[in-house]
């Protein structure tokens, strides 16, 4: 008797895991579709909790959907988005209704906050690199790169290249997260850039790194380096240049050689190139001559489950999108070692990623 009762747990357990992982999904379209509302910003206008009759009303949706609302903001409030307080709707009455305000995540969603991530959001959830993940299973049982290619039939930087709307959202994507890394960056960690004069920041983007440096450190001139179509019309200033060219063939020379969110984008054999590249951009073992890195270090027994499952969904990420993946201190020690360079020190201080300091 006791077994089978135990057997049935177990079987049910099983099914609710099962369920839990089917729809995952929903999480991030939910998300998606509070973003594309713009309830944060709704919310945030409204100043103080605010009721689903008010939220319906900003919306300016049918009063029928009030309830669906309801159970989407349910759902957000579950999520650690949003989170309700009570409000006394008559005044000298004790009758109370539930508003909603902002959860603490959800002020980086506001438009007017230099670190919004809504692009980031809009752009990882856009169905172009959505789509890639139904053509998982295709892709392992053909010879194609990942399965972005088995999607689209080209990899993603071709993509962006030739899709100026794709390209614009990814590169808004990367900015959001340039502001908020070079924000933590430079409040604690400045001395990274300690004794460096020139900098070349490689497949940065539009140059929001780069440009926060150049600011707080007049004296380093600073180059953003990236392919040419990102770079195309940017202008720099009197400490900071934009550079267009393939880090596979050259890089601009500097003190220092700096690499955010790069090297999880290529696989092994490219990374070495890139590392080779660098190592001869870097003018001089001293004067702070290094490369940084701004990159994941996943630690396979990390404790935090939390940590552990959004860097692996990172890993997933890189394989599905580009050909890269996140790599473990071991997996990068060997890069390092492979391309030449003597020593590297991790610093994991930038929440899920790390400052890595490699020496020539
Ligand atoms: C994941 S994004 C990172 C952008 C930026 N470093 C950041 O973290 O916000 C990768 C960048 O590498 C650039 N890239 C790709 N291939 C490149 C190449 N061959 N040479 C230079 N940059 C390249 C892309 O255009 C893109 O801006």
């Amino acid at each position: 008797m006791q077994d089978s009762d135990e057997q049935s747990r177990g079987l049910l357990q099983s099914q609710a895991h099962i369920w839990s992982h089917i729809f995952s999904f929903i999480n991030s379209m939910t998300l998606k579709c509070a973003i594309e509302l713009q309830i944060p910003d709704i919310i945030n206008r409204h100043g103080t909790p605010m009721l689903l009759s008010e939220l319906v009303e900003a919306l300016s949706i049918s009063k029928e959907k009030s309830n669906f609302l309801y159970r989407l903001m349910r759902m957000l409030v579950h999520s650690g988005f949003f989170v309700k307080q009570s409000v006394s709707i008559t005044r000298g009455s004790d009758e109370e209704e539930e508003g909603y305000l902002l959860a603490p995540a959800s002020k980086l969603f506001l438009k007017e906050d230099p670190l919004c991530m809504r692009p980031f959001v809009l752009a990882m959830l856009d169905p172009i690199l959505m789509d890639p993940w139904q053509h998982m299973s295709k892709w392992f049982q053909n010879d194609d790169i990942n399965s972005f290619q088995t999607t689209h039939g080209k990899m993603v930087w071709d993509f962006t290249f030739q899709e100026p709307v794709l390209n614009k959202l990814f590169n808004e994507a990367m900015a959001t997260d340039a502001r908020l890394v070079s924000q933590v960056l430079l409040k604690h960690y400045g001395g990274v850039f300690e004794g460096i004069d020139s900098i070349v920041d490689v497949g940065g983007g539009t140059g929001n790194l780069a440009k926060s440096i150049a600011e707080a450190f007049p004296n380093i001139s600073c180059i953003s380096f990236d392919l040419p179509h990102v770079v195309k019309g940017l202008d720099g200033s009197k400490n900071l240049t934009y550079v267009g060219g393939d880090m596979f063939e050259a890089i601009p020379k500097a003190n220092a050689v700096m690499m955010k969110w790069i090297l999880h984008d290529w696989n092994d054999e490219e990374c070495i190139k890139i590392l080779v590249r660098c190592k001869e951009a870097i003018l001089s073992k001293d004067n702070g001559g290094k490369l940084i890195i701004m990159d994941m270090v996943v630690i396979n027994d990390e404790p935090d489950n939390k940590t552990l499952e959004t860097q692996l969904q990172y890993d997933m990420l890189m394989m599905t999108t580009v050909a890269g993946k996140e790599r473990t201190e071991k997996e990068w020690a060997k890069l390092f070692s492979d391309a030449g360079f003597s020593n590297y020190k991790i610093t994991p201080v930038l929440g899920l990623r790390s400052i890595i300091e490699v020496y020539p």
